[in-house]
């Protein structure tokens, strides 16, 4: 049996999860592509880490060109989040002949048009099924099953941070800074939570949206963009009187020739689909001029299930090499 090797950049809260997948189905995913996937090397100097997952010490490198510039390596999972390094990583592992995957919605989002043209131009694959919507594959939709369509409308729950927050402060009464402690501890926000609260994590995913289900790329921070920092108890008591509960609503909608797209806190009647749209999981409506309407639901943000769309990901690719 073949084998397809992978090299992950950062065994953090996506990194980590990846690697658990692959082990705990490992026998199923070979049954299922033909194919072993090995994971033969990690960027982590965090040895804890690497004990918490039995990953071998001797696995791990601090040198990225190791991964990057390996011979050995077959797909690079870039799990480091934020913009730089992992843009250039993400190229130069591309310009070595290998495929890539990544959940870094800030990178994709920034370097959109760059990072497809240099996976075309090495004849490698680019996938960032993960960028949006942690485990739910929209992306794979839009882009596969729903690719017959004019789309109309795109509008979602896209962040799991702001949604567990504005839940838990809606449903329970808890304090905003308590809650997102929470939602730290439990691996949905940003190393920086300013990008969750701000919506500026949103904006970005709404970008990567637009780009694929438009084929409009807007960069994030054109897209205007208001955040949750300043919705207080009074703001969500003032919703339930109405009937309405406040969600992170990130929108985008044809109008003739143009598109009108935004991300901001929204009152949404209780009766609508998107309020029951509850803690860490998000949602994702899209409208097309032949399905009509189509809604996406699953958990947005943690562990397995960004690790699931990786992993998906990576089959994928594995599956062609
Ligand atoms: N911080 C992000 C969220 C992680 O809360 O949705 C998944 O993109």
């Amino acid at each position: 049996m073949k084998t397809v090797n992978i090299g992950i950049l950062g065994l953090g809260t996506v990194g980590g999860g990846t690697y658990e997948i692959l082990d705990m189905n490992r026998e199923l995913i070979e049954k299922r592509i033909g194919r072993e996937i090995k994971v033969a090397k990690v960027l982590e100097k965090n040895t804890e880490r690497l004990k918490a997952l039995g990953l071998p010490e001797e696995r791990a490198t601090q040198d990225p060109d190791d991964i990057l510039k390996s011979p050995d390596i077959d797909i690079v999972v870039e799990a480091l989040g934020g913009i730089e390094p992992s843009t250039t990583f993400m190229l130069t592992a591309m310009e070595n002949g290998k495929s890539v995957v990544t959940p870094n919605k800030a990178a994709v989002a920034a370097n959109f048009a760059k990072l497809k043209k240099t996976a075309e131009e090495n004849n490698v694959e680019f996938r960032f099924e993960a960028s949006v919507g942690g485990g739910i594959p929209a992306l794979t939709a839009i882009t596969e099953a729903l690719a017959g369509n004019e789309f109309t409308e795109v509008m979602g729950i896209l962040n799991g941070t702001t949604n567990y927050i504005l839940t838990r402060m809606t449903d329970l009464g808890l304090d905003y800074d308590e809650v997102l402690k929470d939602a730290q501890a439990k691996g949905f926000a940003e190393a920086d939570p300013t990008a969750d609260v701000e919506g500026i994590d949103v904006a970005n995913k709404l970008s990567i949206l637009m780009a694929l289900a438009f084929d409009t790329y807007v960069p994030p921070e054109e897209i205007p963009t208001t955040g949750i920092s300043k919705i207080t108890m009074d703001d969500i008591h003032a919703a339930k009187e109405k009937g309405c509960r406040i969600k992170l609503i990130a929108q985008a909608k044809r109008d003739g020739d143009h598109l009108n797209y935004s991300v901001k806190p929204m009152e949404i009647p209780d009766s609508h689909p998107l309020a029951g749209v509850s803690n860490e999981f998000n949602a994702i409506y899209v409208t097309g001029n032949a399905v009509d309407e189509v809604m996406f639901y699953g958990k947005g943000a943690g562990a397995l299930p960004t690790g699931s769309a990786i992993v998906g990901d990576i089959l994928a690719i594995a599956k062609n090499l």
